[in-house]
This record gives structure tokens, sequence and C-alpha cells, in this order.
């Protein structure tokens, strides 16, 4: 009886392990006798997370390790071979900024999602249409922005990614801001805003006013908070307000270009 497969526990397996797409007729990952498989509710908590001990040290070995990439590609050859987060065991691409370095203007959301794993760029997927579509709307392409993630790899099933998880990734977004060096920051969403800014305030009361981040060089970053265009796919009454943000952000940039 133990050795059985419980079909419904092997597809929330895999559910929770972010194999969430039916790609073929043939199945490649369906159960097998073999297999072991552990119930959900018998994964405990340490089993899946870094202990805090080892947290710290991966975070200093991050921190250290991001302030000698001297460029955006070394940086990025940094992430691919870090093994510091658990969400790298589940996703299928690492997945780096994309779109102008020498931007004045840097997109950060949360994490990829399906699209995005399988593609490996940032925001590829419905979201990321629609977050062109809102950068055409201010006369903004994606060429002329950099576009970034909070995490490079996506949490399984989409989850919200955890504290050490953001903790343990953080420098290398904080090291691609100070590479990329642009005036304003856009972040999109709770998770950016709370990642970037280390702000506990919510998404709701931040977005839309002038805050700033200052950079180890001494320049102070103009940034603004926004809603993560997901959330505009689910709630499209918000997305008057959005709106309003970018016009912010568009007169913003037009007063630097001046
Ligand atoms: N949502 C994000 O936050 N980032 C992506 O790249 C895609 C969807």
């Amino acid at each position: 009886m133990d050795k059985q497969i419980n079909i419904q526990e092997t597809l929330d397996w895999y559910i929770v392990a972010g194999v969430d797409e039916v790609v073929g007729d043939t199945p490649g990952l369906a159960a097998e006798k073999t297999l072991p498989v552990t119930p959900l509710n018998k994964i405990s908590v340490k089993q899946v997370n870094v202990s805090t001990v080892s947290i710290s040290a991966t975070l200093k070995n991050a921190k250290e390790a991001c302030q000698k990439a001297n460029s955006l590609d070394e940086l990025r050859e940094l992430m691919i071979h870090f093994d510091g987060c658990n969400l790298k065991n589940t996703a299928a691409s690492t997945v780096f900024g994309d779109g102008n370095p020498k931007t004045k203007v840097m997109l950060i959301g949360e994490a990829p999602g399906a699209d995005e794993d399988r593609i490996g760029k940032p925001f590829v997927g419905r979201c990321g249409h629609l977050l062109d579509k809102m950068l055409a709307a201010i006369g903004l392409s994606r060429n002329e922005c950099y576009i970034t993630n909070v995490l490079p790899w996506r949490p399984p099933g989409n989850r919200t990614p955890t504290d050490e998880e953001i903790a343990v990734c953080l420098p290398f977004l904080k090291r691609q801001i100070e590479l990329i060096g642009p005036d304003i920051l856009l972040l999109l969403g709770g998770i950016a805003l709370k990642s970037v800014l280390d702000c506990n305030d919510s998404i709701s009361r931040t977005r839309g006013k002038w805050l700033q981040y200052s950079l180890s060089q001494n320049k102070e970053l103009q940034v603004l908070a926004t809603y993560h265009p997901s959330y505009l796919l689910r709630s499209s009454n918000q997305k008057a307000k959005v709106w309003t943000d970018f016009l912010r952000l568009k007169k913003k940039l037009s007063e630097i270009n001046q």
C-alpha cells in the first residue's frame, strides 16, 4: 500500500515544483513505480528551507561576489553559478535583466513566471505584453528601458517568494542597479517595493509617490512604485491609477531629459 503511487499527491508535488504545463502528448515526467513520492504534508519546513546560519553565510558570499562583478556579463555568470537559493533547483532558467543597459529607466518586477522561465527573459508572457502596452502609451519601448526582477528564478507554482529567498537574491539586484546606474527605478508591485526600498508600507499606500534610493556612488535615484501588471490583469479597475503613475514617470523623464 505504501509503495502505491497516489496520483493526486504526485500531481500536487509537481505543481509545487513548478511543473504546471503539459508540453507533449507522451508523458516525460509521469510518475513511475520507482519514483519516491513524499506527500506534501510530510515535507518539513526544515527540508525545504536553508537554515538561518547558512543563510547569513550565503548572503555574505553573495554580497562579496557581486561586488567583484564589474559588468553585467560578469554578474550574469555569477548568478548562473550561484547555488545559494533553493529556487534555482526547480527553475528551468536563470532569468537575468534585459533591455538597454544605458537606459535612464530601470523596471523591477517580482520573479519570472512560467513563460519567462521557459524563454529565459523577464516579462515576456501575458504580464509582459500588458507592460509593453503601458510603456508604449507613454512613448517608451521596452528596448529603451532595462527590465529585471527581484528574483531570477521562478518560485514553484508562482508562489510568493520567502524573505530568505529575497534576501539572498537581493545583492545581485542591487549590483545590477549599480552597474546600470539609471536615473529612475520603477518598482512593479509590493515585492519589488519591499525588497528594493526595505519598505513595509503597502503598495496601495506607497504607489504614485516619488521616493529615493541611494546608490553607493553617491547618486540618488528617483523611485516610483506602482501596481504589478499581473494585479492589473486580475483587477482592471486599478488600471486608471497605474496610468496616472505612468504619466508621472513620463513627466519625470522629460524633466531629466531637459
Ligand atoms: N512577473 C514578474 O514579476 N516578472 C516577470 O518577469 C514576469 C511576470
